[in-house]
């Protein structure tokens, strides 16, 4: 690194020196995808980041390699491929071609894109616990938990449901209540059900395997305080060793689809331990595929640099448990963690009613990847802070950037090359200042890359563009064309504006490099390494020029947010089912034929003074007035409700709840929070009309 910073302060001669006894060695990962879901937009921000990062030290010369995998173990895993009738394997191998498809297309270029279940994978997580437990950093106990008697299975807290142990509202999962806001644990749900089976759990005790964290609280003391951390996250991180390191469970009993523990026939490693040693995996299946030195990488005394850029909400895992396990095991740390911030839509979380939830594949339907990354460039910083997706300014910035600065250089001026002087560029650099101006500007736009402020470089790029369509609009290449006796003179401002077009592009390869690839090919020149030093193309031939990039069209974006609303009708569960949770069993048409389903108006809706999520509603089922209970209060303001329409359970016996007594139950649609719909009041529904 040192000499890296001495190559830009010496002579170009000795700096050439210099940088060849420097050439770093870098391993890059991102976080490994769960196996479950397809990549959406707030994954990409991530694999983005990195491949911008990427990208820019491989095209200084850097000796880099980015690395990463599908995470596939787990329970949703196993129970997602169940639900599908197929093998966690089948299942797996499917969303594994899904994954790096969405990827390539994305220009997310991994040098290997691995799976946590593979052999390496499997080696390394035995090795490490082995290690581990013989130095006594693993414990094992009993504990009791809930365990479906028909799935013969442990349950987690998110597949157990029941009344809430101090309201009584029915149909809470896990560990708190939607209705009252209160927490538990799941055992001390009243009537508990298996989500699963819809069956009564048992508790059950079994012996789990945990990883003592507290044996390494000096270790990641020292380690947090040595600067391999931003600050933000450093700040959490003492907050967390201030409170005292816990213990960490990595044992789940079978059924579960993952490894195996070596020595506890039954038990598996809880996916979060094996998933991040799938970075050594996949590192190890790309050393054996190259010929790489592995060891040089992750041996204690290893010099390289290893960097592991993660969101913001998997810290924990990353800066503690994967340290300790590392150092625990004699391996080396990491150099650094890079955490990067949450992706929101039009300043919202991305919702999927909104149509905002955007899968990868839907974007790649209707826009252009690049504009993408070009976009989150200019948004993303070094820090943790929320990166915001606004769609006006999204096509804004890239057609005023992109196409109105930067292709625009090139369209301008290469007209006249190629009619006028058969793509012949002009024999001497007219404004050599110009293009040193240029040129010199690449040791600010190369530091902010290297520290992760790429919406600085892409600011300082934009200014360069906008200094290149000053000098063309000062020159006016379209009025001295006119002019016979003018020739050489058109032929030069063209060449320098077309040698000012290259070094932008040089600039912005990381983030575009499609588009710097085709620019390349127009410009007749080969790959481009980071320009250190750089002479301006003379009396060199171009090729003709082809339209490099069009305009965002605001249309592509609506079909977007269209085609991501219908993905959710296609998939959404009806009525009253949580997100992501499947729906206990199935009932009979006379279960169903029970339910008195009517529209009713609301005629009041008030505040329930200690409720989180409630709303009272007084409501006209036709033949008389309910109170009914409702915990809409996160999409739904009291005032907004009065005048609706809503669905309710007539016939659902009155509950006593904390509040007061509710007489029935409203039925809403949507995942939750801002999210819920009641019906709307200009639908032709009366109060009191029978649903079925
Ligand atoms: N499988 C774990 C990571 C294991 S790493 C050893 C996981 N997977 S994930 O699919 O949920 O997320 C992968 C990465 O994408 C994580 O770093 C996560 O923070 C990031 N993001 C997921 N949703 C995101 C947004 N909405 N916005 C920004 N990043 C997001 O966690
Ligand atoms: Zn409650």
């Amino acid at each position: 690194m040192i000499y890296d910073i001495i190559t830009d302060y010496l002579p170009p001669r000795l700096g050439l020196l210099f940088f060849t006894m420097s050439k770093r060695k870098i391993l890059v990962t991102s976080a490994l995808p769960y196996a479950n879901g397809p990549i959406h937009l707030g994954h990409l921000v991530e694999y983005i980041q990195t491949d911008i990062w990427v990208r820019f030290q491989k095209q200084r010369g850097q000796e880099c390699w980015y690395v990463c995998a599908d995470d596939t173990h787990g329970t949703p895993i196993m129970l997602k491929a169940n639900d599908e009738g197929i093998s966690p394997e089948a299942l797996i191998a499917r969303v594994a071609k899904e994954h790096l498809a969405d990827f390539v297309e994305f220009g997310v270029a991994f040098d290997n894109y691995h799976s946590t279940h593979s052999e390496e994978n499997k080696l390394f997580s035995t090795y490490i616990y082995e290690k581990l437990r013989d130095a006594g950093h693993i414990n094992s106990r009993s504990i009791t938990q809930a365990f479906d008697p028909v799935k013969e299975m442990f349950l987690p807290d998110r597949f157990i449901k029941g009344e809430c142990p101090k309201c009584g509202t029915a149909d809470q999962y896990g560990d708190s209540c939607e209705a009252c806001g209160a927490t538990y644990s799941p055992t001390d749900l009243k009537n508990a059900v298996s989500a699963l089976s819809g069956e009564k759990p048992i508790t059950k005790e079994s012996v789990h395997y945990f990883f003592n964290l507290a044996n390494f609280s000096e270790m990641l003391r020292t380690w947090t305080a040595e600067g391999h951390l931003q600050a933000e996250v450093t700040n959490k991180l003492n907050e967390w060793l201030e409170h005292g390191l816990q213990e960490w469970d990595i044992s789940r009993d079978a059924p579960y689809f993952g490894f195996e523990i070596p020595d506890a026939p039954g038990k598996y490693f809880y996916v979060w331990l094996d998933a991040p040693i799938g970075y050594m995996a996949s590192f190890k299946n790309l050393c054996n595929k190259q010929g790489l030195d592995f060891d040089s990488f992750w041996a204690k005394d290893s010099s390289a640099e290893l960097y592991h850029f993660i969101g913001k909400d998997i810290i924990y895992f990353h800066a503690l448990f994967w340290p300790a396990m590392l150092d625990g095991a004699g391996f080396r740390t990491p150099s650094a963690i890079f955490a990067h911030g949450f992706l929101t839509v039009n300043g919202e979380k991305m919702s999927k009613s909104r149509g905002t939830f955007i899968k990868a594949r839907t974007y790649l339907d209707h826009l252009n990847p690049e504009y993408l990354r070009y976009y989150f460039a200019a948004k993303l910083n070094a820090g943790v802070d929320d990166i915001d997706l606004n769609f006006e300014d999204f096509t804004q910035r890239v057609n005023s950037d992109l196409v109105g600065k930067i292709v625009n250089i090139a369209s301008r001026s290469s007209g006249f090359i190629q009619k006028r002087f058969s793509g012949l560029l002009a024999k001497t650099c007219s404004e050599p200042e110009l293009f040193q101006y240029f040129v010199t500007h690449q040791a600010t736009i190369a530091e902010h890359y290297e520290q992760r402020e790429y919406g600085k470089a892409m600011r300082e790029i934009m200014a360069l563009a906008d200094k290149a369509n000053q000098y063309i609009d000062d020159k006016k290449p379209w009025l001295i064309a006119k002019e016979p006796d003018r020739d050489q003179e058109l032929q030069e401002v063209c060449s320098m504006a077309l040698n000012l077009f290259r070094l932008l592009i040089v600039y912005l390869k990381p983030v575009i490099p499609s588009l710097a690839t085709q620019a390349e090919q127009f410009l007749n020149i080969p790959t481009q390494p980071w320009p250190e030093q750089a002479s301006p193309l003379v009396n060199h031939a171009i090729k003709p020029f082809v339209p490099l990039m069009t305009r965002v069209e605001a249309e592509k974006i609506e079909a977007i947010v269209l085609a991501s609303k219908e993905n959710l009708q296609a998939t959404a569960p009806i009525v009253k089912a949580k997100q992501f949770e499947p729906i206990a069993s199935t009932i009979e048409y006379d279960d169903f034929a029970k339910l008195d389903l009517r529209i009713a108006k609301i005629i009041k809706a008030e505040h329930v003074d200690g409720a989180e999520k409630l709303l009272k509603l007084t409501v006209d089922i036709g033949d008389e007035t309910r109170s009914i209970f409702a915990g809409i209060k996160s999409a739904y303001a009291p005032e907004d409700l009065e005048g609706r329409l809503t669905l309710v359970i007539a016939n659902l016996a009155p509950r006593k709840m904390r509040f007061g007594l509710s007489e029935g139950m409203v039925l809403a649609a949507g995942p939750g929070g801002k999210d819920i719909w009641v019906l709307s009041p200009d639908n032709g529904a009366v109060a009191g009309m029978r649903v079925k």
